[in-house]
């Protein structure tokens, strides 16, 4: 029976590769290398300690699905799936750093339950370039002499990868005792992951690409009667369908009064025609995630209040848009935006502006989080992505309208990767007078 169990495993050790099957394919070994060398650059004479994620646990954690993801850092550095892993850099003043890769043996009893794991050799160094893999079993001792400086110089500092520190005891313990100092490297590896390289920004317009299917979808579909699940489960079609393989968070479908609760997810209402709905959606696609806002009228057209409050966020979003381009900041771009809305209110908000109904920022940064790491000062440069996405929510009249879009900064302004993603009034009500091909039965 083990014998079998071990021919098993070793017939299904050709299919290990960094991402197995994942639409998104594996992450080309020169990116992940030059990451390393730009990471190992900014270490000085320091040393990083990456931890991978953990597998979850079906019966002690409560799981909305067991899909295993991996940690973002830990991804970002060896395009690896493999859980309970350690990623090891130093800087070594060659050009090229020293990197040693930790994954734990096979376990064939565990990969009964939850599927064949790359474990420590050849195979996993062909898959991410870093020569030097060895089994977690070493771990403790390798970290000891790492630590204590081996053939070299002790390092000065020790990044860690803070989700790791936390987790693992034996971290925790062995850094106590280090005299140098330990400190969280999660501002380092946010700082290069705000810049995206090619293979990132290819995910990334994937992730865009299928977000704005799904949206052009629930303008098809969105109808009086709807409930808001419906129209959910019609956007998260689309996303499976096209590859993604998870939620980059929980799908906003909001209508009516829900439409002024930012984060509302719980997606229950039955839509009335008097509504306008709030869809604020993202796919993610080889672990990055799209960020899209669309807000329709539930009837297919907007009335003439709904039209005049829906324009005056599209010109808000429109002056932020067009002042994007290296150099500016996220908070600058926000004062453009609220500006634009202080001046262009009319009454339509009574003797103040609507600005008063824009409760939350313009910005964020966008990757393989939803709200991506990276400090809110850098001044935007050439290959970083943000969300553009203004929004004024009235609770009286409940009446909510967002608009949210995704930008590339490039050398002289910006792309908008959202481009095909109807958002003029004229462009979003012709989409809602046709039908999608397919239409789901009532519960
Ligand atoms: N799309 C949700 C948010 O940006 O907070
Ligand atoms: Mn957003």
């Amino acid at each position: 029976m083990l014998a079998g169990i071990g021919f098993v495993l070793a017939a299904c050790a050709g299919t290990l590769n960094a991402q197995h099957g994942s639409p998104a394919g594996p992450v080309a070994i020169d990116r992940l290398a030059a990451r390393r060398t730009a990471l190992a650059a900014k270490l000085g004479t320091g040393l990083a300690i990456i931890g991978s994620q953990d597998l979850r646990d079906l019966e002690r954690d409560y799981l909305q699905d067991s899909d295993f993801r991996q940690d973002n850092n830990f991804f970002y550095l060896t395009g690896l799936e493999t859980p309970s892993s350690w990623l090891v850099v130093r800087a070594t003043g060659s050009g090229r750093p020293d990197a040693v890769l930790y994954l734990p043996p096979r376990d064939p009893a565990q990969e009964a339950w939850t599927g064949p794991k790359l474990g420590p050799g050849p195979e996993a160094a062909a898959m991410t370039g870093i020569a030097e893999v060895r089994s977690t079993e070493s771990f403790e001792s390798d970290l000891a002499a790492w630590l204590a400086g081996g053939a070299s110089p002790a390092p000065s500092t020790v990044y860690v990868s803070l989700g790791a520190a936390a987790r693992d005891s034996t971290l925790a313990r062995m850094l106590q005792g280090y005299r140098g100092s330990v400190t969280d490297a999660a501002p380092i590896l946010a700082s290069l992951r705000l810049v995206k390289d090619e293979d990132e920004l290819q995910r990334l317009r994937r992730a865009i690409q299928i977000t704005g299917e799904a949206h052009r979808e629930a303008m098809r579909f969105t109808a009086p009667g709807q409930y808001e699940y419906q129209i959910e489960a019609a956007i998260e079609y689309v996303f499976r369908a096209h590859g993604a393989e998870r939620l980059g968070f929980p799908s906003i479908v909001g209508a009516g009064p829900n439409s002024v609760t930012l984060h509302y997810d719980k997606n229950r209402r039955q839509t009335d025609g008097d509504d306008l709905i709030v869809i604020d959606i993202g796919a993610e696609f080889g672990y990055y995630t799209a960020d899209v806002t669309r807000t329709l009228p539930v009837a297919g057209r907007f009335t003439p209040r709904q039209r005049a409050i829906y324009e005056l966020v599209l010109g808000a979003q429109e002056a932020a848009m067009q002042a994007v381009r290296p150099g500016i900041t996220i908070r600058e771009l926000d004062r453009i935006s609220r500006a634009y809305m202080d001046q262009n209110s009319g009454s339509l908000c009574g003797s103040d502006p609507c600005t008063r109904y824009f409760i939350h920022g313009l910005s964020h940064w966008l990757g393989m989080d939803v709200h991506d790491v990276g400090d809110y000062r850098t001044p935007l440069a050439e290959g970083m992505v943000l969300t553009i996405e203004p929004g004024i929510y009235i609770p009286e009249e409940e009446l909510g309208v967002r608009i949210e879009d995704d930008v590339l900064v490039t050398r002289n302004g910006y792309e908008l990767l959202t481009a095909d993603v109807p958002r003029a009034v004229d462009a979003i009500e012709s989409l809602m007078q046709r039908q999608p091909e397919w239409v789901t039965g009532r519960p």
